[in-house]
């Protein structure tokens, strides 16, 4: 019975354990969760989100092809999976934070995504 508890106990604290432990070090003041970036994709605006790209993007992912970055055109990845990444990098990828692509390029940049069968809606 009290060896129970204790296993229920550990479980728990390792449920918690690992639920923190998706954030990873981002180096900002919050460490942003993918549920965080989990809401509907509503830009249609592909002109403006090509811009974006070109700037910041297309580098290493031209025309959403393997560059310095795998090729992303056809993964049709889930909108908050792009926005994290976008946001908090990954291994060899920087980080774009608001003061360099603004929530509503951040939109648009998916929109844009989109047409190369990256993001999916
Ligand atoms: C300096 C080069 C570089 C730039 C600039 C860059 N990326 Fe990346 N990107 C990478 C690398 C390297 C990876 C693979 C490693 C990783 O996931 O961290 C990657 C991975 C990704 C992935 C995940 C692909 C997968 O298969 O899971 C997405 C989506 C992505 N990038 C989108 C973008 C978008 C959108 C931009 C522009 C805002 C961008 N990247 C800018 C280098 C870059």
């Amino acid at each position: 019975m009290g060896k129970k508890l204790i296993l229920v106990a550990a479980i728990g604290a390792l449920a918690l354990a690992y639920g923190c432990s998706g954030s990873g070090s981002s180096g900002g003041t919050t460490a942003a969760s993918l549920a965080d970036f989990e809401y509907p994709l509503t830009s249609k605006n592909v002109a403006g989100g090509e811009e974006v790209y070109a700037e910041f993007c297309e580098g290493c992912h031209p025309g959403g092809e393997k560059g310095d970055g795998p090729k992303i055109a056809g993964k049709m990845e889930s909108p908050a999976e792009v926005r994290w990444k976008v946001r908090t990098g990954g291994d060899d990828m920087p980080a774009f934070g608001p003061d360099k692509i603004s929530n509503t390029q951040l939109e648009a940049l998916l929109a844009y995504a989109e047409t190369l069968g990256a993001v999916k809606r």
